[in-house]
């Protein structure tokens, strides 16, 4: 990482990922292409946020794929690191943030969030990069990684980008290869979500009927969460005021998905950002099909 650092000159970008890359990973490599003067992206499937090893084995991956996409994007550098190049040996430091990172996925993936930001440090340290670069999608990761670079003083821009969905509402995930059969079941949480923004932009505010506008679209036992909660801390709240982002997580199968639509609420009403959908198929179907 070192010598990956020592190449890059000018306002460097960083771009974490754990590849199977995907439109929104690439929204993200663009952005940075566009803003920063050098990007770095990263491709590490990183052992230590995975709760469950079964998830992890079966982790999609296509590494000569992912290097052709993001030279295509304009990523300067990519950066695969190998485990012991992560970390010398086994890391005997979890960085945790208090609170906003042990609800939610805290709950429901128990390490999950520690080992984001405990690789998501070290990714930092070691290419410290000038602007880094996470998706919307992943909304309760970015509050965590926001609050982790100020706590901890590092001289960084944490941007948080749109989140992309596939044509029909599916937020983009490497995972929805796995999906199969499942992935038409799967589409109720979208469905949900879009149903609850629509409420939100016709006046309803109450998380209870946000809530159970996800809740009425998931099918019985495959919601594990929907949660009206404040953007940046993460805390639930019963009435979407100021930012707030409603978010959700689902099993269908052995896949577990996760999803949201942010809130935004002011004196002139509000409106909900439902991110940015693709007009063709995502190109993860592309060697798999769906
Ligand atoms: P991964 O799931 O590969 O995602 C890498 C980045 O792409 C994250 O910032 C994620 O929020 C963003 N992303 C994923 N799907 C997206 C979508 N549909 N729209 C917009 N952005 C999307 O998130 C991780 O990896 C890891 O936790 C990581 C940060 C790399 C640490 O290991």
């Amino acid at each position: 990482m070192a010598e990956a650092r020592a190449q890059a000159g000018g306002v460097v970008g960083l771009v974490p990922t754990m590849g199977f890359l995907h439109e929104g990973h690439l929204s993200l490599m663009e952005r940075s292409v566009a803003e920063c003067d050098q990007t770095i992206a990263t491709l590490y499937v990183n052992p230590l946020q995975f709760d469950d090893p079964a998830d992890l084995d079966r982790y999609p991956a296509d590494q000569d794929r992912d290097l052709a996409l993001a030279e295509a994007c304009g990523v300067d550098l990519m950066v695969v690191p190998r485990p012991q190049e992560m970390f010398a040996s086994p890391p005997l430091t979890r960085v945790t943030v208090a609170g906003i990172g042990e609800r939610l996925e805290g709950e429901f993936r128990p390490g999950h969030m520690a080992g984001v930001a405990t690789v998501v440090t070290r990714l930092l340290a070691g290419l410290q990069p000038h602007r880094a670069y996470f998706g919307r999608k992943d909304a309760q990761q970015l509050a965590v990684i926001t609050r982790l670079v100020q706590d901890l003083g590092f001289p960084v821009e944490v941007v948080g980008c749109s989140l992309v969905r596939e044509s029909d509402g599916l937020a983009l995930s490497s995972r929805n290869v796995l999906l199969g059969e499942r992935r038409a079941e799967a589409l109720a949480l979208s469905r949900g979500l879009m149903r609850a923004a629509d409420r939100f932009d016709h006046g309803e505010k109450r998380a209870t009927v946000l809530e159970a506008a996800v809740r009425g679209a998931v099918p019985d036992g495959a919601l594990e969460y929907a949660r009206l909660c404040e953007t940046s801390t993460m805390t639930r709240t019963a009435v979407a005021e100021g930012e707030t982002v409603l978010v959700t997580a689902a099993r269908f199968g052995p896949v577990r998905i996760i999803d949201n639509v942010g809130l935004v609420a002011d004196r002139s009403g509000g409106s909900a950002d439902r991110g940015v959908r693709l007009g063709h198929p995502s190109l993860i179907y592309g060697s798999e099909g769906t």
